[in-house]
């Protein structure tokens, strides 16, 4: 894969937001230049002739007097034509090997709610073949049937899944003894279940994947609802690429995708318009919450996020963590998940002035080590499944939400020692009223038929990090209790009842854990 180089963003403590990162060819080869491989490149074309017995008189259809711009451009020899290279920013391919070594150490998790099981086989398809799948549904149970009928036909050539439902009640207590009981809810008398959402359902995700597959490194998100497999491909792809580009040494990594575009269809037309409607919302005010640390900090240090608009994922679905990042932060519950990611990441990693866990984010677990957040423009239009105005609302007022009760010290902290608190406080509440003041515009031109916005944004609900949990306790109630686990072509970890099925080994694939 070929992409424009990373380039440093902002350093905010021990957090860096790298700029926007492009992919700009899909399949780069082994990365070894051309030239480089000798007699085995053919220039296209030749087998049909030598090129040096062409006539220049065949190349007179092509470059007609007609069109003066054409010949012109026919007198330059590209080699030779330095000009042509004139601000192209520098680029970076990734070799093929190295992207497979990382895709053979990443679990893929699919978050899934009654989507058609057509639909997920398409997304699994474009899944490259050395990734765990792991599918987490919380479809109705007569679907997840189907759904794992439809897996384990998929892999039935020794593909490595998982798969569970959210229901699960074994999988809940398991929660709920082991340190994760928050995620948990009852559901009429003492029966347990993982509470409705993607964010808890991507939970489960992480939990699963590191009690039952430790050695996978990565872990990424992709929706069930793509109805394009080979952008699946491409985001996998582009994921193993943002871990290989971290340049930062040390530090963890999270790949945040922004797709090309996603298109609408407008009028019988299909309109590839850019950003969705959430995204716009959401980055903006993330990129306001940024301005508003930098005039909080009094060493001037941040002024670079001073009025930047370097968040362009904010609320990127499609994104990958090391499994070490992934265990260790705190994540919201259903859609807040992807911009709580920014605001988290700012309050445990920007400097922390004293007493800075007093203010809106009590409760902070300061355990993470530094992170760099890489993000990348990949090229094939996202197509999924329509919403209607209303769920973009509920999910754009989810992210302000994230902002608005989750204020990152320094602008959360309400004491008055050392000086600069209170102003920062009021900076912080600036921004909070700014936020209802967008609500309340936003109220009055909706026909908010459907009472949907309110005064205040949602609260998101903040879970401890995964990291809480006894993985080893989690793992044995699981594997023995399970109602709904599905382990397939995982030899290391057998499960005693029914669920398991006979490996598949007719291809003689060894596969990886
Ligand atoms: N397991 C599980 N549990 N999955 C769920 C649940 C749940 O309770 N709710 C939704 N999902 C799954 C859906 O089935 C789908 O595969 C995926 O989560 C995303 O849900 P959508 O309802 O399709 O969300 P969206 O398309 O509006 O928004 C997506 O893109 C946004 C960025 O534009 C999501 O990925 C958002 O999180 C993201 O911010
Ligand atoms: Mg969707």
């Amino acid at each position: 894969m070929r992409l424009t180089e990373p380039r440093k963003g902002l350093q905010m403590g021990g957090l860096s937001i790298m700029h926007l990162i492009e992919v700009l060819e899909l399949d780069a080869g082994s990365g070894i230049p051309l030239e480089t491989v000798g007699s085995a490149y053919t220039p296209q074309g030749s087998e049909q002739g030598d090129e040096s017995s062409l006539d220049d008189s065949d190349y007179d259809d092509l470059f007609s007097d007609e069109d003066d711009e054409m010949r012109d451009l026919s007198d330059t020899d590209p080699e030779d034509d330095e000009s042509v290279l004139d601000g192209v920013p520098p680029e970076v391919t990734i070799p093929q090997a190295q992207l497979e070594s990382i895709l053979g150490q990443m679990a893929v998790i699919v978050p899934c709610k009654g989507e058609d099981p057509n639909t997920i086989e398409g997304v699994l398809s474009g899944i490259p073949r050395g990734c765990l799948i792991v599918l987490v549904s919380n479809s109705e149970p007569r679907a997840y049937k189907k759904e794992v009928m439809m897996l384990r036909k998929f892999c039935r050539a020794a593909r490595p899944a998982l798969a569970v439902h959210q229901s699960d009640a074994a999988a809940a207590a398991a929660f709920n003894m082991y340190g994760l009981d928050d995620l948990v809810t009852h559901v009429g008398g003492s029966h347990k279940r993982i509470r409705n959402g993607k964010g808890e359902g991507m939970m489960l995700g992480i939990a699963l994947v590191a009690a039952l597959c430790p050695q996978r490194r990565y872990v990424a998100f992709v929706d069930a609802d793509i109805t394009v497999p080979g952008a699946v491909n491409e985001y996998c792809r582009a994921f193993a690429a943002g871990f290989a580009l971290n340049p930062n040494p040390g530090t963890e990594t999270m790949v945040r995708l922004r797709w090309a575009s996603k298109p609408k269809v407008k009028n019988g037309e299909i309109d590839y318009t850019c950003e969705g409607r959430s995204s716009q919302v959401v980055n903006r005010w993330l990129n306001k919450l940024l301005s508003a640390m930098a005039d909080a900090d009094p060493t001037g240090s941040w002024a670079a996020a001073r009025d930047s608009e370097i968040i362009v994922t904010g609320n990127a679905g499609e994104h990958a963590m090391t499994m070490d990042l992934a265990l260790n932060l705190r994540l919201a519950n259903g859609y807040a998940i992807e911009p709580f990611h920014f605001v988290e990441l700012l309050d445990q990693l920007a400097p922390q002035a004293q007493n800075a866990h007093v203010g809106y984010n009590t409760g902070r677990v300061p355990n993470l080590q530094p992170v760099t957040i890489m993000q990348i423009r990949t090229r094939n239009p996202h197509f999924h499944r329509v919403t209607d105005d209303s769920h973009v609302r509920s999910m754009w007022a989810s992210g302000l939400g994230s902002i608005y009760h989750h204020l990152p010290a320094p602008l959360s902290t309400p004491t008055t020692t050392p000086s600069s608190f209170p102003k920062n406080f009021a900076r912080g509440e600036k921004l909070r009223g700014d936020i209802l003041d967008f609500l309340a515009d936003e109220q009055d031109e909706s026909d908010n038929t459907k009472g949907e916005l309110v005064h205040e944004p949602p609260r998101p609900r903040i879970y401890p990090p995964v990291s809480q949990l006894d993985l080893n306790g989690f793992r044995e109630m699981v594997r023995s209790e399970h109602k709904t686990l599905y382990c397939l072509n995982l030899p290391h970890f057998k499960l005693p009842r029914p669920n398991t099925i006979a490996s598949v080994y007719q291809y003689g694939v060894t596969p990886p854990l």
